[in-house]
Order: C-alpha cells, then structure tokens, then sequence
C-alpha cells in the first residue's frame, strides 16, 4: 500500500509502515537532559508514550529526535508477533552500536517485550541497561537515578490499579488535532493466540471524570479529534463513588461527545461479545461519535473462534454486523484477520474470505499466525499450518479485503462527506488530507478558507482501494 494512502490508524494494531515514527524535538523549558523514544506496537503504545514522556518531563528531560544528542535512548516494544520482536531487536543492536561510542548513554526498554522477556532481556541484550513494564513507568525517574550505582534496572511489576490517570501525557509528533485518550488498560479475555493478557496484566477502568478532563483540555488548545483507547473498550466499568453509580462505555462516550459537538470521538478496539445495543444508540445519538466501528472477527470459521477462544461464533458475529447496520446504516465497519491458524483448513479460510464481503469491511489488519510462547494455543495446540500455506492464505484474504475496499470507495464519489483537515498531503503541499467520520481517508486541494483543524465539506470525484479524492464545496 502506498504510505501516502495508508490511514494514521487509531485502531489497536499500527501497521509497520508507521512503527518506530521518531518524535519531533519537544522542548521543556526546565530539561536539562534529553530523551529520545521510539515507539512500535499499537495506538496503546504510542500513547504509553506520551505518559512517559510526562514523567520524563518532570525529571528534568525533554524529548529529541536526535539520538545522537540523547543521554537516555527508550524503545517502547511490541510482543504481538514474532516479527514484532525482531524489529525491536534490530533496533537495540543499532542503539548498542552507539553506545559503544557514547559510553554515558542509557538504554531502556518498555513496554510490551519487557514485560514478556523480563530479566532475560537485561542477559540477551547485553547493552540494555533498563527494563520497564508498562505498568511500572512512575518509577522511571527513580530507575534511572539508581543506574548511577552501576548496577542494571529492572520493573516488570504488573499493577491491577495504575491507569496512569492522574497524568496529563505529553503529546509527542502531534498533529495538534487527533490525539488518543487511554481510557483502560490490560485485558481479561483470553484469546487463545494473544500475549497481550500477559504482558499488559489484568483489566481495569480509569476515572471517568480524568478522561473527560483530558478531552477538555486537549479540545482547548484545538484538538478536534480524541481516539478512546483500549484493548476492549466496550467492557470499561468505572464505579463513580460519589454517586453510586457505574459508568459504562456506552455512558463514557456520551459524556466524552457531550465535551463539544466538535470534538469527534473514536474509540478503539471493539471486541464483539461486549459491544452492545447501547453503545450502538449512543454511536447513532450523537453526530460527532464517528460512525466507524472497528470490531475485529479474526476468524469467519465457528470452529477456529472456539479453537481462538474467541466467545462468539460465525453466526453470532454476522448478526452483531446486522444489528449494527440496522441501528447506524451508515456505519463503516474494520477488522482483525488471522490466517493460518492452529489446524485451519481450505474451508475454514474460505469462511474467513466469505466473511470479508458478509461484513462490508472498509478495510482489515491482515496476519498470518505467529505462535507466541506461553499463550494458551502455544501450549494446547499444534502450530502446524507451514509459512507457505500461511502466507498465501494472507495474499488472499489482503486481495479480497483490497478488491472490497475500492468497491466501496467507489460506492462514494459523488457523495458529499464532512472531512475533518488532519494536515498536508503528504505527496504536494498544494493539496490537504483529512478524514471521513466512518474513517477514510480524504485527499482534496487546498483552499484559502480552510485551514488544520476545520471541518470541510468535500464531494468525492473519484478513489483508489485507499483513498478518495475530491474538493472543497462551500
Ligand atoms: N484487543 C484487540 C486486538 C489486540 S492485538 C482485539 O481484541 O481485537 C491486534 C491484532 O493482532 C489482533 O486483533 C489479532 O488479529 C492480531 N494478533 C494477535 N496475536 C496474534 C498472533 N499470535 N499472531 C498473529 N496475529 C495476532
Ligand atoms: Fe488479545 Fe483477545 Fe485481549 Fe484482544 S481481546 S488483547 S486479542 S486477549
Ligand atoms: Fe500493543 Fe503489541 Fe503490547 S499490540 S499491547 S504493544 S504486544
């Protein structure tokens, strides 16, 4: 896919082509030192990134984009897939390399992979000088005082309560007007192939009143678009105890579009089984919820989902598209898509293509099976799908994905849509990008009137399976 025509995904999963994005120069008017961070994996991580950085921000450092000028180098990891972990390691040599000529600089890593590998990452890699989980990044400021002693840090403490809600996230490589909102962290469910329960720890809930607040603020200084995040947005529960009273997703999203009719709400990701009739009416209630729903199916077999542990089979999925085109038509709709999994045959990968074109998807993350250890399906089944069968099962489902997806951009020239101006076009500054609210990507020319930040109405002239062209109409 060309870069120009992918979507700054507020989905859980990034694609590679925007992994590791290095953050602009942030200046802090007190730092004395300097960080420089890159981040992989999901939105979740990037925004884990911007807590850091907060608490980073107050122990004296500012963020660089420079590592050659970085006292502290941080890579913030990914442990989905193996491929993940590579990338991750490819980096470390880089920055050991460095190290070598920069004897002063320290190198941590966060996130995802230092939770999984732990102490082993400090034996591994034996250049890393830090370990961080991601529940454990207050402690950052401490780690790193006591790296003075010599000795390697590590904190790989999963906590069942840090939401990190009390921090105000700095806002690294930010386009002044999208920004994400973590509202939850780690996960209960226990998707057979997914390392995820293991290394984000057990599922909980922020402080409803802290993730209205944030929205507030950052709609203050004219951001138009906040992304709620979680590994499963749809089960957040927040008990407000000075009312008594439970707020649930559907609740959160009403109170976060109530902030401003122009502050757009996505929210990212939806796990089938808990998106319920009430989320829905609140999706369809208020104009500036984004009529997108990424709701990831995985598998379109019945038998594979119970293998995946996934809590809904093939029929319970189609009927929850059902409901949702009844009660928002235009919704758009994305997905997850797994091949190759444990034992999966033609037909249960015909079920998965079939399900494609069933759902109407706009567009789906695609991958091919990456055994991760110590996960249910690494212990109870039998990886036994070969590369090639893998992976042509992912050629496939990507080109029906792909022939869909032009299919339904053709479905909007001529149409008028309310794009939300993200930036420049990446390819000509003499044309400028925006968003549809069921999440497409909008590329039109420039306009004297229309500036970052508005709200435009565009008439789609034409589309590619990724894109859809069009101009200003006033
Ligand atoms: N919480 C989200 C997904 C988080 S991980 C959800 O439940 O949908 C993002 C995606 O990575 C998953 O949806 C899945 O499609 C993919 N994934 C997770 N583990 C994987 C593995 N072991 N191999 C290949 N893809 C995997
Ligand atoms: Fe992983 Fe499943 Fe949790 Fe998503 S819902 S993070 S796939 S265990
Ligand atoms: Fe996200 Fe990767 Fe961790 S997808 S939660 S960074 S394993």
């Amino acid at each position: 896919m060309p870069t120009e025509e992918l979507q700054r995904p507020h989905i859980i999963d990034i694609p590679e082509e925007q992994q590791g994005a290095v953050y602009e120069a942030i200046g802090h008017p007190t730092a004395t030192k300097r960080f420089y961070i890159e981040s992989y994996g999901c939105a979740m991580n990037f925004s884990d990134s911007e807590i850091v950085a907060s608490i980073l921000g107050t122990d004296g450092y500012s963020a660089t984009s420079d590592i050659f000028e970085a006292d502290l180098v941080l890579v913030n990891t990914c442990s989905i897939r193996e491929k993940a972990e590579d990338t991750v390691r490819k980096r470390l040599e880089y920055f050991n390399s460095i190290k070598r000529t920069n004897k002063g600089m320290i190198v941590g890593v966060l996130g995802c992979m230092a939770e999984r590998l732990k102490k082993s990452l400090l034996e591994q890699e034996k250049l890393v000088d830090m370990v961080v989980g991601p529940d454990a990044y207050r402690d950052l400021p401490k780690l790193i005082s006591n790296l003075s002693s010599g000795d390697k840090q590590i904190n790989v403490l999963l906590s069942r309560e840090e939401t990190y809600a009390d921090i105000s996230p700095v806002r690294l490589e930010s386009n002044g007007v999208t920004a994400y909102i973590s509202i939850m962290r780690g996960c209960d469910n226990m998707c057979s192939f997914c390392v995820v329960p293991y290394t984000r720890g057990r599922e909980r809930s922020r402080d409803a009143h802290t993730i209205v607040k944030e929205a507030q603020d950052l709609f203050d200084k004219g951001y138009k678009e906040v992304t709620l995040l979680g590994q499963n947005v749809d089960s957040y529960k927040w008990l407000d105890t000075s009312k008594n009273s439970v707020v649930t997703f559907a609740n959160l999203l009403a109170m976060v579009a109530e902030v401003d009719p122009l502050l757009r709400v996505r929210f990212s990701t939806s796990h089938p089984k808990d998106i319920d009739d009430e989320v829905l009416y609140t999706i369809a209630k208020y104009h500036n919820i984004c009529k997108y729903i990424h709701l990831p199916v995985q598998s379109g077999s019945s038998r594979i989902l119970e293998l995946m542990n996934r809590s809904y089979d093939a029929d319970w999925y189609r009927s929850k598209i059902d409901r949702i085109y009844e009660i928002i038509p235009e919704c758009s709709i994305s997905s997850d898509i797994i091949t190759g999994f444990c034992s999966e045959t033609e037909e249960d990968h015909q079920e998965s293509l079939a399900m494609i074109d069933y759902a109407g998807y706009i567009l789906s993350y695609m991958f091919s099976y990456s055994e991760r250890p110590g996960t249910p399906a690494a212990r109870k089944l039998t990886d036994d799908i070969s590369l090639e069968v893998k992976n042509r099962r992912l050629s496939e489902v990507i080109e029906r994905q792909r022939i869909l997806s032009g299919q339904l951009n053709k479905k909007d020239e001529g149409k008028n849509f309310e794009v939300l101006i993200e930036g420049l076009s990446k390819k000509s500054d003499k044309q400028m990008r925006g968003k549809t609210s069921h999440n497409k990507v909008v590329i039109f020319d420039v306009h004297p009137e229309y500036k970052i930040g508005d709200y435009a109405n565009v008439y789609i002239t034409s589309s590619t399976t990724a894109t859809l062209f069009g101009t200003i109409i006033q």
